[in-house]
């Protein structure tokens, strides 16, 4: 294939790049992969009524993002095993988003200690997102590190008691190959994902010990133990917005988390505006799921999001060229914008408003 023009043609670099069981774990999603295809169908209906006559000789689309200044209203989601994609792994990423000054989540499952990723790019943006350990010391020193390593927020992924069945990954035989480590999991003794014939070893792994017992009480418990605001991942109805932000969370995710978990959930697209008027001011509000296109990421400011997140495009990325194929991800993206921006008649962000929604 020639220069990969857009994210699909990327996305076809690297599936012929990667093996069929990280290709597989990468793009899958749960059961038939509905909602996988709605999210990123739910953006492309979408449609903008720009403005014209509007000076966009300068297209400005910083933001900030609980405070942090960002270049452009985009964040990487956190994803597990980087390291499949390309041996830097998340230490790529962190050297790729600081160069895109864009904030870095890392996974709880990442192949790289989270102070490793944090020392890849010291001043840079990162939030940590976490995964509750059936065993609370095990969740409570991940918390104490991730605080201690100057990441700047916890992200608490709320979508997961059980994970999802992706079937590719029952064909395939998810596993780790030999050398890829849960890093941030070897000083206790839940490191280990055995590899078992005809299933998945993530599936088997969260299973046993992740906590399917987690409720507003445990985000309670999780805010007693950390300074750092704590943002949800994976809220999808205005009533769990509203108890968020009772709860003291600081932003929510609105995200089926990339059509892995409940395939038949709504798209983010048609759950933001009831997330965003639930919110109203008491919570930042960040979309993720099937973003491709500078357009999309416009439309989800004009619905009322503070900021996306994109999650396979930087895997695609990172698995074609390591940290220059993320960098050029993120620039490809922030040009999008940009440009999406000026075709909108939008200079700046705090311009982008409900009006740029046709109904
Ligand atoms: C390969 C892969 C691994 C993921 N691992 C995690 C994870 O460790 N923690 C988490 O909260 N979400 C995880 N997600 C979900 C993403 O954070 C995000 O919600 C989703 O990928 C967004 O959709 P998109 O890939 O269409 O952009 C993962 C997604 C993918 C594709």
């Amino acid at each position: 294939m020639s220069v990969p023009v857009n994210l699909s043609d990327l996305e076809a670099l690297a599936r012929e790049r990667l093996p069929q069981m990280v290709y597989d774990y990468y793009a899958g999603g749960a059961n038939d992969e509905v909602t996988v295809d709605e999210n990123r169908r739910a953006w492309e209906a979408v449609r903008l009524r720009p403005r014209v006559l509007v000076d966009v000789s300068h297209v400005d689309c910083s933001t900030t993002v609980l405070g942090r200044r960002t270049a452009v209203p985009v964040l990487t989601a956190p994803c597990g095993f980087n390291a499949l994609a390309h041996p830097d792994g998340e230490r790529a990423v962190a050297r790729a988003t600081a160069a895109a000054d864009v904030i870095q989540v890392v996974s709880t499952v990442s192949t790289t200690s989270l102070e490793d990723v944090a020392a890849a790019a010291p001043a840079a943006g990162r939030w940590f997102q976490l995964y509750c350990y059936r065993d609370r010391e095990v969740t409570r020193a991940l918390v104490e590190r991730a605080e201690q390593a100057g990441y700047d927020a916890l992200c608490i992924t709320v979508d997961v008691p059980f994970l999802g069945r992706r079937e590719r990954e029952v064909r395939t035989g998810f596993h780790l190959p030999p050398g890829v480590t849960l890093k941030n999991l070897e000083p206790y003794a839940v490191a280990e994902l055995a590899a078992s014939e005809r299933d998945s070893a993530l599936r088997k792994y969260v299973n046993a010990l992740w906590d399917p017992s987690l409720d507003w009480t445990s985000i309670e418990w999780l805010r007693s133990i950390t300074k750092l605001p704590v943002v949800l991942k994976g809220i999808l109805v205005g009533d769990d917005a509203r108890l968020a932000a009772d709860h003291g969370a600081a932003g929510v995710i609105v995200s089926n988390h990339g059509g892995r978990q409940l395939d038949g959930a709504v798209s983010s697209v048609y759950a933001l505006r009831e997330v965003v008027a639930a919110a109203g001011d008491r919570l930042e509000v960040y979309v993720d799921g099937g973003i491709r296109r500078g357009s999309h990421v416009v439309a989800a400011l004009a619905m009322g999001a503070r900021a996306v997140l994109i999650g396979r495009p930087y895997l695609w990325g990172l698995a074609v060229d390591g940290e220059q194929g993320v960098r050029q991800v993120l620039e490809g993206m922030q040009n999008e914008v940009t440009l999406a921006m000026a075709l909108c008649g939008k200079a700046r962000v705090s311009d982008i408003d409900g009006t740029l929604i046709a109904a």
